[in-house]
């Protein structure tokens, strides 16, 4: 059965999406089958995958919604990584949504069809609040943060473990924190200073891994790669391939600390 993992933090530019395609293009070399759901309308995972909007029938809006049987699974350039594209029309189902009985459970209930096709699937969340990102964190088990290294983080943050606790209070789902962990990392001492921050505040949910700030993973998604076939030689490769390590071990200390690994 798939571990699901949302990333997740509703401030927009963090990298969430350059995590969730080069995570999962990653955990594949630990022989980890791996499906990234796109659940943003801005469909940023699904170009970086390689995705023509123009080849798009169907998209993750008519599967959650249930309006189709159609197999709504991609295949990418790599081996093992699969994808559910999303587009623009997936903003139409908040409006949607609101009548609907259950509707922050329709993404956990499509999903289940799929957990026992793969070992990780990957949700990539829209910035802002709505209930795209609460059927996105109710569908998941686990959800791992990136948070950008900047002087603003921690106020975002702050507010990614708030509504992480209304999620677990008023929707008795009981998600689990896998991990924090800094993105656009540069060796100056705004970063450490935010690194020590996030230390003293959040112990060792902060993840020993920090993705650098490296051009290359910026440039992958505009020839519509991943960071491990336009440039595994990369900083950014290097620690994304890290990160999957380290997201992989996480699994063994959860089953160990079952029960106690919220905060
Ligand atoms: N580690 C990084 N180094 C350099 N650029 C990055 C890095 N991570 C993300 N970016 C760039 O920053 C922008 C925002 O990243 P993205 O992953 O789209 O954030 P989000 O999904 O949280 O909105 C994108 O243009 C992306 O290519
Ligand atoms: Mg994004």
């Amino acid at each position: 059965m798939a571990r699901v993992i949302a990333v997740f933090n509703q401030k927009g530019g963090v990298g969430k999406t350059t995590t969730a395609v080069n995570l999962g293009a990653y955990l594949t070399t630990f022989s980890k089958k791996t499906l990234i759901v796109d659940f943003d309308p801005q469909a940023n995972a699904s170009s970086a995958l390689g995705l023509k909007p123009l080849e798009l029938n169907k998209s993750i809006y008519h599967g959650f919604l249930n309006l189709t049987d159609e197999n709504l699974i991609n295949a990418s350039e790599i081996k093992n990584l699969d994808f559910i594209p999303s587009a623009p029309h997936l903003a139409g189902a908040l409006v949607e949504l609101v009548n609907l009985d259950n509707r922050e459970f329709y993404l956990r209930k499509f999903l289940h069809k799929f957990r026992h096709l793969y070992d990780y699937i990957l949700i990539d969340l829209p910035p802002a609040l709505s209930l795209l990102t609460i059927n996105g964190l109710v569908a998941a088990d686990e959800v791992i943060v990136p948070v950008q290294t900047e002087y603003y983080s921690l106020e975002g943050l702050t507010q990614a473990l708030e509504v992480l606790d209304l999620v677990r209070k008023n929707l008795r789902h009981n998600i689990v924190i896998t991990g924090i962990f800094m993105t656009m990392f540069g060796y100056n001492p705004l970063s450490k200073e935010i690194e020590k921050n996030l230390k003293d505040n959040l112990g060792d949910k902060v993840l020993k891994t920090k993705i650098p700030r490296d051009l290359a993973l910026a440039e992958a998604p505009s020839f519509s790669k991943t960071i491990l076939s336009y440039k595994p030689s990369s900083k950014g490769a290097k620690q994304y391939r890290k990160l999957a390590e380290e997201i992989i071990e996480s699994e063994i200390k959860l089953d160990k600390n079952f029960g106690n690994f919220i905060i």
